[in-house]
């Protein structure tokens, strides 16, 4: 066992998985890294984080996480620059957002340094991990859960910390086909939709493997009150290009605040294309078609960065878009985020940590 600078105490695998890794085929999620952080909160605080390899834990069915949903995570990437630095993409606002989903959850707070010392120090161990073909990252999964053992329903007094990495490749190998969904609803307003609770992808389920067995790829999710506006596309942010302005809905308590739409709004408005953020509904979807204003449609999120949408199905309808160009709103920001990211351009937001 070593003890690294900022206390954080390395245990490193005596059989790393490296060699066994097919780097020209990466499904997503599939490979874990040799090595994870494991961190505990008890009476009142969190401990120190230690590196351990990855691997399974001991722990009582009882948990009140398996039982009451008391479970968040973040997701996020680390790259290898032209240059061969190492940089984790947001750190501080994936920070942010993990601490707020655990707030909603009634979980307590992840210190910053805690968070930032376990993730550099996980990244520099693991640091032969990060694929570096086009398209491809390490993805960063740091979940926190309850880990009481105890069935009484309550707010749970113990939690783990645990971030594991993992090579990736592109997510989305073609553009989507998705339906409009009216039956189901992802998250209503005042629920947790913007928190990154596990809930929130286990409710996705089922909806979405109905829409798959009628030949979706995903759905569109709609408010919870009258299925009229759009609020995301399956796990990700949607956004539109209508009259060459880029258009997302604004987001409300049932939408994640998503970094990848963050940064996309904000690039974007720095190469002068108009954003707007608003309701988007789903009449409008139908009517900027029929009129052929409504030019691009796509998904956006961390593990996909961005997946253009071919058709829309409305009302049983398809709303089929013209294939995407290199011209296209959706290619220029997705390259010039990437650009960023792998510093091929100026990083004028410090959005790239450094290792
Ligand atoms: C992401 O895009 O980071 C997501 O959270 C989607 C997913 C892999 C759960």
């Amino acid at each position: 066992m070593e003890t690294m600078s900022n206390s954080i105490r390395v245990q490193r695998t005596s059989q790393s998985r490296l060699k066994e890794i097919d780097f020209s085929n990466l499904a997503f999620g599939q490979h874990i890294a040799d090595h994870m952080i494991v961190a505990e909160y008890a009476d009142g605080k969190w401990g120190e984080a230690s590196v351990l390899p990855y691997g399974e834990m001991t722990m009582s069915p009882a948990i009140l996480s398996l039982h009451y949903g008391q479970a968040i995570f973040e997701g996020m990437k680390a790259y290898k620059t032209s240059s061969g630095v190492i940089t984790i993409f947001r750190l501080k606002r994936h920070h942010e957002r993990m601490n707020r989903s655990l707030e909603r959850m009634c979980m307590p707070p992840i210190p910053y340094n805690l968070f930032e010392q376990s993730l550099t120090t996980l990244i520099d161990v693991d640091r032969d991990w990060i694929p570096t073909s086009e398209g491809a990252s390490l993805y960063i999964r740091p979940v926190v859960f309850a880990s009481e053992a105890r069935l009484g329903v309550k707010v749970s007094d113990q939690y783990k910390f645990v971030i594991m990495t993992s090579p990736v490749g592109p997510y989305y190998s073609k553009p989507l086909r998705v339906k409009v969904e009216e039956t189901y609803v992802r998250a209503a307003e005042g629920g947790a939709g913007f928190a990154k609770c596990a809930g929130n992808y286990g409710v996705s389920f089922y909806p979405t493997q109905m829409a798959r067995k009628e030949g979706f790829d995903q759905v569109l999710w709609t408010d919870a009150k009258e299925h009229k506006y759009i609020d995301e596309a399956g796990t990700m942010n949607v956004m539109f290009v209508i009259d060459g302005k880029l258009v997302t809905p604004r987001l409300t308590t049932a939408i994640l605040d998503g970094i990848t739409r963050d940064s996309i709004l904000t690039l974007a408005k720095e190469m002068d294309i108009v954003v707007e953020e608003r309701k988007v509904s789903v009449e409008e979807l139908i009517e900027t078609h029929k009129q052929g204003s409504l030019t691009e449609a796509f998904g956006a999120g961390t593990a996909a960065i961005v997946a253009p949408i071919a058709t829309i199905n409305i009302h049983g309808k398809d709303y089929t878009l013209p294939p995407t160009s290199e011209g296209s709103i959706q290619a220029r920001v997705k390259k010039k985020l990437t650009n960023m990211r792998l510093g091929l351009e100026k990083d004028n937001h410090e959005w790239n940590f450094t290792l």
